[in-house]
């Protein structure tokens, strides 16, 4: 199957999973369509976009099951819960057990900035930022912020700023 089959599979899966939620799911469809664009824009090898594109759909997968067992969601939580939902999809669709460590590393962490290993963990970053300055009203000051100190790739510092700063 080609790679882009299995990322529209997995896209409706996890529409599916956030059924009755268009607000996740217009936020996972957002960080995605921003995760491949920068990728696209990065060059990144075909692999390394399959990982990232996968990722960013899944990368809030443990939302609502959080919210289910603890009535709440923290960044923290999400990083606890997410990856054993995200392994159960991503098996259910024949993934590759190495992508699917990767996947769920990324999941496990996509709100720890410390150590950021990877141009796919950075991209998945930067996507979740761009997509949440809007739907979080992040004032200017803390996007100015974050642009300077989370933003590394050269694309994802073009898309923040065409969005933010209108240069
Ligand atoms: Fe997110």
């Amino acid at each position: 199957m080609k790679h882009s089959e299995i990322i529209e599979k997995l896209e409706r899966e996890m529409i599916f999973f956030n059924r009755k939620d268009p607000m996740r799911i217009h936020h996972l469809i957002k960080v995605h369509r921003f995760a491949q664009l920068i990728g696209h824009m990065e060059n990144l090898d075909n692999h390394t976009q399959f990982l990232v594109e996968c990722a960013a759909l899944v990368h809030d997968i443990g939302i609502r099951p959080s919210e289910e067992k603890y009535g709440k969601s923290n960044g923290k939580l999400q990083e606890q819960e997410g990856p054993a939902y995200a392994r159960k999809m991503l098996e259910k669709l024949d993934f590759d057990e190495p992508d699917i460590e990767r996947i769920c590393y990324l999941v496990g962490h996509h709100h720890t900035y410390s150590n950021i290993d990877g141009i796919d963990y950075q991209i998945l970053i930067e996507s979740d930022f761009l997509v949440n300055f809007y739907e979080d009203s992040i004032e200017y000051d803390a996007i100015k912020n974050a642009y300077q100190k989370i933003f590394k790739t050269e694309s994802g510092k073009t898309l923040c700023s065409a969005c933010y700063f209108g240069n």
